[in-house]
């Protein structure tokens, strides 16, 4: 039924050979798993793309709206928890696709002559990636928000001569504000999608022009070449399905919430980075002093010039693993490097609110009851009732609240908060938790 539509439309725009050059073209050594990584990179990127203009439908970036229009996202518009939940994993998908691809290129020394360009196109898209994952972080407006981009605007000051410049760039005013959050919306919604899609056809019409290197085995290469369809095809839209029903299944069941509307008052809030930028974050914590600018942007900038120059750093014509030595235990050491650091930052984050046995009795009594139903607590619940985040700043007293719990309209006459059925003990765990919502703690 589709062969007629096809040949109709084949008349009149010549499809044939483009579907030949798109198709045929020839892969050495055969289909392989190994090539998955660059199209699921692909895939998730067009993801992003799609989930990323649903968002904007309903995102508004202004202080006054961002953080409103994203909790309405969350908990009104239809699926609207999904498509964000979507976003935000797709958002770390993509770093880890474009990391692992990185890697099968790095191993099979696929960047050496005659594919340079190849790779530092591709070291341009990484940072474009990273840029877009600065970007975004800052637009929910939240606590975390705010305060991660503060550190990284900081970070950038610290590079020598131009890092004002790149600050007041960046910052768009004299403190992070509605100047700041219109431009990284701009960035992060226009330019950046428009270099990137540039810089991903200039990587794929580089790759078409050389050829995809191949493996590095030479026994392997000699088997000959097999088309790209369709068995490569078929390995890419095998690993693109696996891909998108890990992020539906994360989607889905991991939520996401936002913490506290940005108050750029509260300057004991410690925020925490996307987890690609952790290593880096724990790195600065350990160095010393005097070091810590260096630390800061000396570091990164040593580790790109490193990538881009890499094919003309190692100029040695061999590819196979085993007769690189050199180059495999730098890449190992940087790896290792990584993931200890990694490790130790998600350690540390994860240990700090080992919380008090009461107060976790506590916490939980606030879900038996529901009372987020009425209560907001930290952007999550409902705002019928005064949003308890802080409400030990207004209450300090511990008897103040046993005697609103055991009967509010005694407390606050008219107050439709029910009277819960709560024992001494339940009474007290349920106090000791709400008298730890204070500013200043998280
Ligand atoms: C049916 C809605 C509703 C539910 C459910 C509810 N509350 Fe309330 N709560 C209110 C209202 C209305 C007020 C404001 C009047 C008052 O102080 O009683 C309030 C006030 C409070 C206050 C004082 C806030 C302030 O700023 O003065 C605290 C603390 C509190 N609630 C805790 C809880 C806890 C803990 C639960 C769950 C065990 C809960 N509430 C469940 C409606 C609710």
């Amino acid at each position: 039924m589709l062969a007629p539509l096809y040949d109709w439309v084949d008349e009149r725009l010549k499809l044939k050979p483009i579907e030949q050059t798109l198709l045929d073209e020839p892969i050495p050594g055969g289909a392989s798993w190994n090539y998955v990584f660059g199209s699921a990179t692909l895939f998730l990127f067009v993801l992003q793309a799609i989930t990323g203009m649903c968002l904007s439908i309903y995102y508004v970036p202004s202080p006054d709206h961002a953080y409103d229009t994203v909790q309405y996202i969350e908990n009104e518009v239809w699926f609207g928890w999904f498509i964000r939940g979507l976003h935000h994993w797709g958002a770390s998908a993509v770093i880890m696709a474009v990391g692992l691809h990185m890697l099968q290129v790095f191993f099979d020394g696929a960047y050496k002559r005659p594919r340079e360009m190849m790779w530092m196109v591709g070291v341009v898209l990484l940072l474009l990636m990273l840029g877009f994952g600065f970007t975004g972080y800052l637009l929910p407006w939240d606590q975390n928000a705010y305060w991660a981009t503060q550190v990284g605007i900081n970070m950038a000051g610290t590079t020598p001569i131009i890092g004002d410049f790149i600050v007041r760039l960046m910052r768009g005013g004299e403190t992070l504000g509605a100047l700041t959050l219109s431009r990284f919306f701009a960035i992060h919604v226009m330019i950046l999608p428009a270099i990137m899609m540039v810089g991903v056809m200039l990587h794929i019409f580089i790759l078409r022009r050389v050829g995809p290197a191949g493996p590095h085995d030479k026994a392997q290469a000699m088997q000959g070449s097999e088309t790209f369809y369709p068995r490569q095809v078929y390995m890419d839209a095998v690993v693109m399905l696996f891909v998108f029903c890990i992020l539906a299944v994360l989607a889905y069941t991991v939520q996401f919430p936002l913490a506290d509307k940005a108050d750029p008052s509260d300057h004991s809030f410690i925020p925490v980075p996307e987890w690609y930028f952790l290593f880096h974050y724990q790195l600065l914590k350990w160095a010393p002093g005097p070091l810590v600018g260096y630390a800061s942007w000396a570091l990164p900038a040593a580790f790109i010039f490193c990538l881009f120059a890499l094919p003309f750093l190692d100029r040695n014509t061999e590819r196979v693993p085993s007769s690189r030595p050199m180059v495999m235990a730098g890449g190992m050491a940087f790896l290792v490097t990584m993931f200890v650091l990694l490790g130790i930052s998600l350690r540390d984050l994860y240990a700090v609110p080992r919380t008090d046995p009461v107060i976790a009795k506590g916490e939980a009594l606030v879900q038996k009851f529901a009372c987020k139903t009425c209560h907001r607590i930290h952007g999550d619940g409902a705002n019928v009732a005064p949003d308890l985040s802080y409400v030990a700043d207004r209450h300090p007293e511990r008897e103040w609240h046993i005697r609103h719990f055991k009967d509010p309209q005694s407390v606050s006459p008219g107050s439709f908060m029910p009277k819960f059925p709560l024992s001494d003990t339940q009474l007290n765990n349920l106090t000791s938790y709400v008298l730890t919502l204070k500013s200043g703690k998280h």
